[in-house]
């Protein structure tokens, strides 16, 4: 994968996804993935196959499962305000009201990327499902598949009942879904979706699940959060050993995507038009993002989940430990991720303790 077309600029003009907006044409990619018939139908990984299980049994059902009939009150409960502009002139000079809504915008905002991300993910793991070699490998994908596609249902319904109005997708996730879709490599899909973009929404969900009351949204990150759990697992699972014996070259250009894609989603994951939609001028907030040390710490710890599992996966070392440490995230290597997320998973005693444990 050519780490420089995660760099490339979009077009509008072929590009629409806004939801409740104007119907335009379909997004088309040209994908490229091998396709591999498995003629060994026998149990042949039998980690895979046990989490295959698990992934049968934990199905939900969005729609019944979950109350939507809840009414959301989404200037009083959605949102608690967030400590990093809390300090900032700018933020200071909006009236109360201006404040609240520039929360509900920021995490509509946010919502809409995840609803995206999602579509990303339903793609990505129905080519994987084709791709991967080994039939517990395709088994375990066919659930996932139906996960993603009651992620995608969930967070839809969620921006389109309970919003104001979606957003669009952002530059940098956009540009990253098209390499990872267009990438024809299995364990490049892997890398890109499994470990990486599912790695940043899990930290993405753990801080929204802290910062909102709204009980309709917290039991659906909680929902997402339990199959996102066994979806990266999938992709730990999938690469361990996978790397040990390829050649240096291949590694490296393994670490050096899994190097640019963080770099590229650390810089831009945050997008300004939420701010702009309340007003404020998109060089100020870029300013504040770029100084201040809460969005720093925020952005460093969006990769409490990736880099313990390149760890697991045998990627961490030579250039990709190296470019970690420059950036400051190298201490995450031995982070207890799944301890984090178990205890989001399974209630809400330890929220508080485990935030500070993170942030610490
Ligand atoms: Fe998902
Ligand atoms: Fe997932």
């Amino acid at each position: 994968m050519d780490p420089s077309t995660i760099d490339q600029e979009l077009d509008p003009a072929n590009f629409n996804p806004e939801i409740g907006g104007v119907v335009t044409e379909n997004q088309i990619f040209d994908s490229t993935e091998t396709t591999v018939y498995n003629w060994h139908y026998e149990e042949s990984n039998p980690k895979l196959r046990q989490l295959y299980e698990r992934g049968k049994a934990s199905q939900w059902n969005a729609a019944l499962d979950l109350d939507w009939d809840t009414d959301v009150d989404l200037e009083s409960e959605l949102f608690i305000s967030d400590p990093a502009i809390e300090g900032e002139d700018w933020y200071k000079k909006l009236t109360k009201g201006e404040q609240r809504r520039l929360l509900v915008e920021a995490n509509t905002q946010t919502l809409s990327q995840f609803l995206h991300g999602e579509q990303g993910a339903l793609i990505a793991t129905a080519q994987l499902v084709s791709a991967v070699p080994d039939m517990d490998a395709k088994f375990y994908a066919s659930t996932q598949v139906a996960d993603e596609a009651r992620h995608v249902e969930v967070f839809g319904r969620y921006v389109r009942e309970k919003t104001h109005g979606g957003y669009h997708i952002t530059e940098s996730l956009f540009s990253l879904l098209k390499s990872i879709t267009e990438e024809s490599r299995w364990d490049f899909k892997f890398l890109g979706m499994q470990l990486l973009v599912e790695g940043l929404a899990l930290a993405a969900f753990i801080n929204m699940s802290n910062r909102t009351k709204e009980p309709l949204l917290k039991k659906i990150l909680r929902l997402v959060m339990q199959d996102e759990a066994r979806h990266v697992a999938y992709g730990v699972l999938s690469l361990n050993d996978f790397y040990i014996d390829m050649s240096e070259k291949d590694r490296l250009e393994r670490q050096e995507f899994v190097y640019q894609s963080t770099i590229h989603m650390r810089d831009r994951l945050f997008s300004t038009e939420a701010h702009e939609r309340v007003g404020i001028e998109r060089a100020v907030i870029q300013d504040f993002m770029h100084r201040s040390e809460h969005v720093r710490n925020f952005r460093n710890l969006m990769f409490i989940n990736v880099v313990p599992n390149m760890k697991k996966i045998g990627l961490l070392s030579g250039f990709l430990e190296e470019k970690f440490s420059e950036m400051g995230i190298l201490d995450l290597q031995d982070f207890d991720s799944e301890g984090l997320l178990q205890s989001y998973i399974e209630g809400e005693n330890s929220l508080a303790a485990d935030r500070a444990k993170a942030e610490g």
